[in-house]
């Protein structure tokens, strides 16, 4: 009985198995690829950190990314309905997944107006020689007309703009707004990242930037901390235990070789997160070659610092900096509106199946209020310091949390693992063995429970 009734196929469907690998792609590879993950790397241990990840990746990060799919295929709803028909008490551990995602969301919309916003500058190098003060003092001030001398490119046009392309994708649906949506995004991103990175290997200092960032600090993999880094990067950056993929999964077709695309949108993610690497540290190889020092010497190396007031200070020393720039703060709003509407199919997708409404009204008002309260809690330089606080909470604490008792419950309270498997491999080529039990239902709480403890304790 907790099976899926057939009679609700009038459900969404990806228009093909494309569409939803793309889709798939656009969530994981988001500004936690380019902004979260070259920094990540190279203060845990640079090249050294390439094993943890690769572990990381192989024993939690695949498996759950499975799990999550063939929870959403297998269940065809959004996580609140989804854990509801596996057992009734499990509904709250989807709207708990739906919260990370409302709370991930607001400043996610906030970040890609900024990156929206610093695509303009780059025209004229708005934020002129001092990008700090340029940042915090002017531009999110913009919040109060009176101080702000850039109202009109202020952030409050920029996130407008994002919630509204958020809810016309929404309300053009499943297949003819996400799909097309990463259709477009996701080729034009590879293009125009990977033309940002040659240009960044032409610099000076590039290979010194190389240097830094590849070459291997064995002794950090003696620290756990290191470890923990590799599996909290691994999860947000997979888009993985926050339902996402449960949602997605629950619009592909009943025939779907899932674990195959599986693969592909993992190994898609890790390469655009090495490229970005590479990227990021050849840039700062050169900015560190301009002011005559060392990569370790330089400061603010991740997150919105490094996007927002490193880049732009480097910008500026470079031969044809608009140009590259502009690739820079497009690549960032490209990576982030294709995991934005990731995040706001899954709230939608949880509100309309609970209320019994149709895709409209979910779309609706799901936009209006997380639009709004990103607008009120994000447009100022109060967004920047809640940011850090939010970000620890959802997606190094939540996150956890979520991945751990969602395998628990499926595995060891439901029972669930052989016939998810099964299900799993119905359709797929690549088959999943019983070892695929055993990480996510052993392997994957041990360890992550042993990283939340870690987490919890250092706080
Ligand atoms: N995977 C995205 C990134 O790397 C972030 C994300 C997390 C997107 C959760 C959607 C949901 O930036």
């Amino acid at each position: 009985t907790a099976m899926a009734q057939p009679a609700q196929e009038s459900r969404e469907q990806w228009n093909h198995q494309a569409g939803f690998i793309l889709a798939a792609i656009g969530s994981a590879v988001g500004l936690g690829n380019i902004w979260r993950f070259p920094g990540v790397a190279y203060s845990s241990g640079s090249g050294a950190f390439l094993i943890p990840y690769l572990i990381a990746l192989l024993t939690a990060g695949i498996p759950i990314l499975f799990l999550d799919y063939a929870i959403g295929h297998r269940f065809r709803a959004a996580p609140p309905l989804a854990f509801r028909r596996m057992a009734k008490w499990a509904e709250p551990l989807g709207w708990f997944q739906t919260g990370l995602l409302f709370v991930i969301g607001i400043y996610y919309a906030a970040v890609i107006a900024w990156a929206m916003s610093y695509f303009v500058f780059s025209f004229d190098l708005r934020w002129g020689d001092d990008p700090a003060t340029f940042f915090v003092s002017e531009y999110l001030q913009v919040g109060d007309p009176v101080v702000s001398t850039t109202p009109v490119w202020g952030v409050l046009i920029p996130m407008a703009l994002v919630w509204i392309l958020m809810l016309v994708v929404l309300l053009l649906g499943v297949a003819n707004g996400i799909g097309k949506l990463n259709m477009i995004f996701i080729p034009l991103l590879v293009v125009i990242f990977t033309a940002l990175v040659i240009r960044a290997l032409f610099l000076p200092g590039a290979l010194d930037g190389l240097d830094a960032f590849f070459t291997p600090d064995w002794a950090a993999l003696a620290d756990p901390n290191v470890w923990i880094a590799a599996y909290a990067q691994i999860f947000f950056s997979l888009s993985i235990a926050f339902g996402i993929m449960i949602t997605y999964a629950s619009y592909q077709r009943r025939k779907a070789n899932m674990t195959s695309s599986g693969l592909v949108v993992a190994f898609a993610n890790s390469s655009f997160e090495l490229l970005a690497g590479i990227g990021v540290f050849a840039t700062l190889g050169f900015m560190a070659h301009q002011a005559n020092t060392q990569v370790s010497e330089l400061e603010g190396l991740t997150g919105p610092i490094l996007s927002f007031v490193t880049f732009p200070k480097v910008i500026a020393e470079m031969p044809g900096g608009n140009i590259f720039g502009m690739l820079f703060f497009a690549s960032l709003v490209l990576a982030g509106v294709t995991s934005l509407i990731s995040i706001m199919q899954g709230v939608s997708a949880s509100v309309q199946e609970k209320f019994s409404i149709d895709r409209i009204k979910a779309g609706l008002i799901v936009s209006i209020l997380m639009g709004a309260v990103s607008l009120f809690l994000f447009s100022t330089t109060s967004g920047l310091i809640a940011l850090d606080t939010v970000d620890m909470w959802s997606n190094n604490i939540g996150i956890v949390l979520s991945a751990i008792v969602m395998s628990i419950l499926t595995i060891w309270i439901m029972r669930r693992g052989r016939e998810l498997r099964i299900h799993l491999n119905a359709v797929s080529t690549f088959k999943v063995g019983p070892w695929w039990t055993v990480l996510v239902g052993i392997l994957g709480p041990v360890v992550l429970g042993f990283m939340l403890v870690q987490r919890v304790i250092t706080l």
